[in-house]
């Protein structure tokens, strides 16, 4: 078996278990008290309630929207052995991008490592599409997780946001006032709200990145407010696209964003920005999406990053739930990202994480 602590997850032959899963017939075990101890504030979220009724599990934080967080989650997804694990799989840790960090250079790709990430970058792409077909009220962000999850493994894929800082889930479903980095849980998709899936998946050595907001049903479609920023996030981001070409200095991109976004009526997130994406899921350049940003670099073939802005439709400022991870709006207002992954060609940059022509989702005009 291997240890249920998700800031350890290594193989164990220990019987140390879980008394409150052992209840409900699941067996977690634990290596020792120590990983007991360490991950219980973690695994008791994945406990029902003694009445067995969906819960609030931070019913006293003062939540900005009408969004809350659906518990339990569900129980942490297995991989099976033959996958290949980034380094932090196991203990959460990405050591590798943490000691990256420190160098802050920009890597550029071989033609066959490009072929690799262009690969990777392809069925991602697949992936996101396919979850997003599932798309519809009533269906819960963790069963999107599962369908995501079991596309991954069959591909041989990782999915890279599990166990990343010990995210439990993974990929990323943002709804509504949701910047980014919501965690799947037991929350029905309604008529009328907009959600963000994000797909990072590791596969040959390298990781790819890419995210969508849909419309959910009609209603969505029909409210002139959530398509006004949904679209001009959409075309926020197509027009950053259209500027990346050797030469261009990473802090442009944040002038051509916010420019649309201002035009729009709507604004910038300052606190999450775009990235490098290749052995590691994030590192150098940042790419702010704001205005007047200082981003340090400078456009070159070979470099692979992505561009993914969130706009907002009232303020840019962000507050993190109690979950550590899941970012609001501070007003409660709407927040709609997309992101792709790019390559920096001889004269532009070849995006490989594109829509194909079966893709769901993609524009819709305004009202
Ligand atoms: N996919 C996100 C990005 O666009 C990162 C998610 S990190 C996670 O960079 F741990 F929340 F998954
Ligand atoms: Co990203």
């Amino acid at each position: 078996m291997i240890c249920t602590s998700v800031v350890c997850g290594k193989e164990t032959t220990s019987n140390l278990k879980c008394p409150v899963c052992l209840k409900q017939g699941i067996e977690s075990v634990f290596c020792d008290q120590t990983c007991f101890r360490t991950s219980w504030s973690q695994h008791k979220f994945i406990h029902p309630q003694e009445d067995d009724q969906p819960y609030n599990p931070f019913p006293s934080f003062n939540y900005r929207g009408d969004l809350r967080p659906t518990y339990p989650l569900s129980a942490r997804r297995a991989i099976p052995k033959h996958i290949k694990l980034p380094d932090y799989a196991k203990d959460g840790k990405p050591i590798s991008e943490i000691k990256n960090d420190r160098l802050g250079k920009i890597p550029t790709l071989s033609p066959k490592e490009i072929d690799k990430i262009r690969k990777v970058g392809k069925i991602s792409r697949e992936i996101l599409d396919i979850v997003a077909g599932h798309v519809k009220p009533g269906v819960t962000t963790d069963e999107l997780d599962a369908i995501l999850h079991k596309e991954c493994i069959k591909r041989n894929c990782y999915p890279s946001p599990l166990n990343y800082y010990n995210f439990p889930k993974s990929f990323c479903t943002s709804i509504n006032e949701i910047i980014c980095h919501g965690i799947p849980d037991q929350t029905p998709l309604k008529d009328g709200d907009i959600v963000n899936l994000d797909v990072s998946i590791y596969y040959l050595g390298f990781h790819s990145d890419l995210n969508e907001t849909y419309y959910v049903g009609d209603k969505a479609k029909a409210n002139p407010e959530l398509v006004r920023l949904v679209e001009t996030t959409r075309e926020a981001l197509d027009l950053a696209i259209a500027a990346v070409k050797p030469g261009l200095a990473f802090r442009e991109i944040g002038n051509i964003i916010e420019a649309h976004a201002t035009k729009n009526n709507v604004s910038v997130v300052k606190t999450y920005c775009g990235h490098g994406t290749n052995t590691l899921f994030h590192c150098q350049p940042n790419i702010p999406h704001y205005a007047k940003n200082k981003a340090i670099g400078i456009a070159k073939p070979g470099m692979v990053f992505t561009i993914e802005p969130m706009l907002n439709l009232g303020t840019y400022k962000d507050i993190t739930w109690p979950d550590n991870w899941t970012s609001s709006t501070q007003d409660g207002k709407a927040s709609a990202q997309f992101e792709h992954m790019m390559l920096v060609t001889e004269d532009g940059c070849e995006v490989l994480t594109a829509r194909t022509a079966t893709s769901p989702g993609g524009p819709v005009a305004r009202i």
